[in-house]
């Protein structure tokens, strides 16, 4: 090793100072979606990532998905899936297994790749304190002028009806990252399968978190240049977020993902990201460098 090497280094650190200033004792909600945890060299950097965030200081809070989990679960057991409007539909059987993979396995997993970085994390599903209560989620689909709109049950698919942080406070506290898994909980203690973005949303909103960070399988927010190829948009308005779900540019998976950027942004947050979860050390990327990744979303115009 050099002397400038180490001076290189020594500058990387010092870059980082003002953002390390600026977030210090303050809460970062991260989603991580099932599609950026597929590989083992990326999951654990986002661990060592995470781990790192607590270390100088910063709160962080993790909501997880883990779609891919789920089917590859439910194909072994023979249980054919079904998806209407992109939401998959979710039987009391299913959701069983849907509780089982996200609380039972994928939850624990992250938890324990946390803890072996040296940070001390603690799993939870929405029922643990009450965390996330929730209602069934109805699909209201067009069936022509002269009929009534369609509502179609999708069964336990639930949205976040209120967020209560106590346990969430109680853990920051002692000082424990916590892992959240996706499922809600009714008014008569039945589980229900969230969006893993709207929960992330929901609670980044609920905390008044200073940033929410989505990880997931693609660079940022992409639209079409006039010479007909998808480029990435690196920044965006709330109102070019309105804008992009409402001109189709945000199909599938990336609408409850700019659904939940604006639902934090209202509620105070500065910034919320888009980020890729493919890119080594994405968090670190977005947090500690001047030029940052993916997408920023910010509430001026
Ligand atoms: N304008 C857009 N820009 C970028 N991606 C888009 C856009 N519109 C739709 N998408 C789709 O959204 C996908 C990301 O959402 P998706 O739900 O598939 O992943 P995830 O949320 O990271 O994972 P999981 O749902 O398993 O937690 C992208 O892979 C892309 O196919
Ligand atoms: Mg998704």
């Amino acid at each position: 090793m050099t002397t400038e090497d180490n001076i290189s280094k020594a500058h990387i650190l010092t870059e980082a100072l003002p953002y390390i200033q600026r977030f210090y004792g303050k809460t970062i909600v991260i989603k991580y979606g099932g599609h950026a945890m597929k590989d083992e060299r990326l999951k654990a950097q986002f661990a060592q990532d995470v781990a790192l965030m607590k270390y100088v200081g910063i709160n962080p809070v993790i909501v997880h998905g883990g779609g891919p989990q789920i089917s590859r679960t439910l194909e072994r057991m023979g249980i054919q899936p079904t998806f209407i409007e992109g939401q998959r539909v979710t039987d009391d059987e299913t959701m069983s297994v849907v509780e089982m993979v996200l609380v039972g396995t994928v939850n624990k997993e992250i938890v324990g790749l946390i803890n072996s970085h040296g940070a001390r994390a603690v799993g939870l599903s929405g029922r643990d304190g009450d965390l996330i209560q929730a209602e069934r989620m109805k699909i209201y689909r067009y069936s022509g002028d002269d009929r009534p709109t369609e509502i179609i049950d999708i069964g336990r698919v639930g949205k976040v009806v209120r967020v209560n942080t106590d346990v969430l406070t109680a853990l920051e506290k002692a000082g424990f990252v916590p892992v959240i898994a996706p499922v809600g909980v009714g008014p008569g203690g039945q589980a229900y399968n969230i969006n893993a973005d709207l929960v992330a949303g929901a609670i980044a909103a609920a905390l008044k978190a200073e940033k929410l960070i989505l990880l997931t399988d693609i660079m940022g927010v992409m639209k079409e240049n006039p010479n007909g190829e998808r480029e990435l948009i690196p920044s965006m308005t709330v109102t070019d977020v309105k804008k992009a779900l409402e001109d189709g540019t945000a199909t599938g998976g990336m609408i409850p993902k700019l659904k939940s950027c604006l639902k934090t942004l209202e509620q105070g947050a500065k910034k919320a990201h888009i980020i890729d979860g493919r890119q080594e050390h994405a968090i670190l990327l977005e947090l500690f460098t001047d030029s940052g990744i993916g997408t920023e979303i910010t509430g001026e115009d």
